[in-house]
């Protein structure tokens, strides 16, 4: 999937901007604080996706303006598409389409555009905290099946919820007994989410360890494991609405004591890990900082090749300020592995080195040959 035409206007420290960017690799360079991780954060919203610098929406819209408004245009190998949205200070008044159809939240927009952003935060994704590991694979998951992004809401509002009952039980203010109604139901939506989880981190097992045998010139053994707080054992197993929720219901009903007495729901799939294993031991613990970074980039590789896989279509990659954080061998190694894709990368130096279209930022505008400058939006249509 391509990327055809990107507007912003009014969004952070982004003005004017209108950019036709190439098939391949686009090179956007700049100083520092220019705005070029507004222009991938921009991109990135409109997958519909949450920001992953963790901006509220409200933030994003420039410190003097009352809306910002963003465009894209994208082709994929069916159709041409198109997204807009104006965000506005007052969430009821933003205006969000796709294809002309009115959307509601920025997460409406989730299917259209499919890209993978890496950033150097991502780089910590093998050794980081275990949270970075369960959101990665959610997204990943939330990609591919749009409609699991809502089954992991719904089990984190029953998640708050026991935990809020937890605490009301520990002063006497509510029952045991009122647990049972959460119980039951964190026990299908957690069954469920626990298969998927352990059948996407068994494909992206298959997909990074390739890609990390290649970074590491096959010296090293290289795999995932999903590492349930439920289940002993997850291979084979789907019978999410059946046998595994009662089992899930048994483990609940299980630390029901323990849970209580802490105020917490200690054990489920918001506990779960995906432990990197390198050479038989967890990296977290045990690897170097250059395994765990390979073991980051084998994975978010892994995701994009999964999405080509899955969905038919090559994703649109976004890499933030991350080819600097890497040695020439695995920037060279990521470079060649997105051949045929067409990719955003933000830098600091002039990008002498890096072959594709550039475009230089500058105080929140686009310079290049290409570039149009719009008419500057009127603050009222
Ligand atoms: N709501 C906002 N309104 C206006 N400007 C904003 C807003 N939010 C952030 N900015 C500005 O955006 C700039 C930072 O942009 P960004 O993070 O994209 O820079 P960058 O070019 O990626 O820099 P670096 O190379 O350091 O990563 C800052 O100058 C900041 O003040
Ligand atoms: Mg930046």
């Amino acid at each position: 999937m391509i990327i055809t035409e990107f507007t912003a206007d009014g969004f952070k420290n982004l003005k004017n901007i209108l950019i036709s960017p190439a098939e391949g690799v686009n090179v956007i360079h700049g100083e520092n604080a220019q705005g070029k991780t507004n222009l991938i954060e921009a991109i990135w919203l409109l997958s519909g996706a949450r920001s992953f610098r963790g901006s509220k929406e409200r933030d994003m819209i420039a410190f003097d303006r009352e809306f910002a408004r963003l465009g894209l245009k994208l082709r994929d190998s069916c159709r041409e598409q198109e997204i807009e949205a104006v965000i506005t200070k007052n969430p009821r008044e933003r205006r969000i389409t796709l294809n002309g159809v009115k959307q509601r939240y920025l997460s409406g927009l989730f299917g259209a555009l499919k890209c993978v952003v890496f950033t150097p935060e991502d780089l910590e994704l093998s050794k980081g905290s275990p949270d970075n590991r369960r959101d990665f694979i959610d997204l990943c998951i939330s990609q591919i099946k749009p409609a699991y992004s809502k089954t992991v809401a719904k089990y984190e509002n029953v998640l708050l919820q026991r935990n809020a009952l937890l605490k009301n039980i520990s002063l006497g203010i509510s029952s045991p007994a009122d647990l049972d109604v959460w119980d039951e139901q964190m026990a299908r939506l957690g069954a469920y989410i626990s298969v998927l989880k352990y059948q996407y981190t068994k494909k992206l097992c298959i997909f990074a360890k390739r890609l990390y045998d290649e970074i590491s010139n096959f010296r090293e053994d290289f795999s995932l494991g999903y590492m349930s707080t439920v289940y002993r054992g997850l291979n084979g197993r789907e019978d999410w609405s059946g046998e595994m929720a009662a089992e899930y219901l048994e483990m609940l009903r299980k630390n029901r004591s323990e849970d209580i007495r802490v105020g917490f729901t200690t054990a489920g799939v918001h506990r779960d890990d995906v432990g990197v294993i390198i050479n038989g031991s967890l990296a977290k613990d045990f690897g170097s900082q250059g395994q765990n970074r390979s073991a980051a980039l084998a994975m978010k590789l892994g995701q994009a090749f999964i999405l080509c896989e899955e969905t038919t279509e090559m994703p649109v990659i976004l890499l933030d300020d991350v080819l600097s954080e890497l040695d020439k061998s695995r920037r060279e190694f990521i470079i060649s592995k997105l051949s045929g894709m067409q990719v955003f990368i933000t830098c600091c130096e002039p990008a002498g080195r890096l072959k594709g279209r550039r475009f230089e930022m500058k105080n929140g505008e686009i310079f290049n040959r290409r570039a149009k400058r719009v008419e500057k939006t009127a603050e009222k249509e």
